[in-house]
């Protein structure tokens, strides 16, 4: 476990609105003001986009990431170059060792914690004669493990108030073919979302599960998905009728991590443009 002392921005941030600006975009843009969030898996695709989304609504952003430090880095420096505060803290959050080092990270460089988002996350299809053990804990490891290591170790932190977000996926609903390790570790995420909703609500700290559909990433791409035949298919059973992108989730995020969901906790929110 290593951590950049790269803290971007670490002085109070200076806002300077032009006079046009609306009253709606002053209330968005402060909304969690004082807020310190941990987004994991933040280097790239949906985590980097709900990252930069909490900053600019005001919170100091601590960004993990496992391996792309470049990915993580441009995303702190995107962040400062907008006056808000971000670190980069390297991180795997299938590690107990890791996750209890993220969470210190966030704890000595912005002094306490309220939003975590649980994003890290690995996906690959595999046909019911093709699941082997690697297959099966490379992806429970990181997508259900991950999850709890990390909020096992910032629990302790949070408080009256705090938001936790996992991120499932609409896989759950639509039970593609191919995917049954990868729903089963969502299937996961959404149980253990009203479990822990149900421990820690009683603190004050709501737990909710967002559900992505097809999202365009970096990861997506990378794994063959975008421009594949299921993504048409998923593109054409989706009422909006287009593939989602990082933006699409990520101002869903700011609103759960916000108090204006302060009475939504245990739910799973599906975010694909409609599809079932
Ligand atoms: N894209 C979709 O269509 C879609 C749909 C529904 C749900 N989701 C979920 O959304 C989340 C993000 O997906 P994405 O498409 O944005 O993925 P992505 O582009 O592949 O990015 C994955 C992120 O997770 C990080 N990560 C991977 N293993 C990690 C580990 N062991 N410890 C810490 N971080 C780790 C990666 O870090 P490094 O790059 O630094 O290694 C990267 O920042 C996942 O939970 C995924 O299941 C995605």
């Amino acid at each position: 476990m290593s951590w950049e002392a790269a803290r971007i921005g670490a002085a109070a941030p200076v806002f300077h609105f032009p006079f046009s600006i609306s009253h709606e975009q002053d209330i968005t843009m402060s909304k969690l003001q004082g807020k310190v969030a941990i987004v994991t898996g933040a280097s790239k695709g949906i985590g980097a986009a709900i990252a930069t989304s909490l900053a600019a609504a005001g919170a100091s952003v601590v960004v993990n990431y496992a391996s792309s430090r470049e990915g993580a880095d441009a995303v702190v420096n995107a962040i400062a170059a907008k006056g808000g505060q971000a670190v980069a803290v390297q991180g795997d959050v299938s590690s107990k060792a890791d996750a209890e080092g993220l969470v210190a990270a966030a704890i000595e460089t912005f002094g306490h914690l309220d939003i975590l988002v649980n994003n890290s996350g690995v996906y690959e299809f595999a046909a019911l004669d093709e699941i082997d053990e690697v297959h099966f804990h490379r992806q429970f490891n990181v997508n259900v493990l991950g999850l709890l290591l990390v909020t096992q170790a910032a629990a302790p932190h949070l408080g009256e108030g705090a938001s936790i977000i996992n991120i499932g996926s609409v896989v759950t609903r639509v039970v593609p073919p191919g995917s049954a390790v990868y729903s089963a570790t969502k299937g996961a995420v959404d149980a253990i979302t009203g479990v822990l909703s149900r421990e820690l609500g009683p603190r004050g700290i709501r737990v909710n599960a967002l559900n992505p559909g097809m999202v365009e990433t970096e990861g997506t791409h990378a794994g063959g998905i975008i421009g594949s035949d299921m993504a048409a298919e998923v593109v054409a059973q989706t009422p909006l009728g287009r593939m989602g992108q990082p933006d699409d989730i990520a101002s869903i995020a700011a609103f759960l991590a916000s108090d204006e969901a302060r009475w939504l906790s245990g739910e799973h929110l599906y975010a694909g443009g409609g599809i079932r």
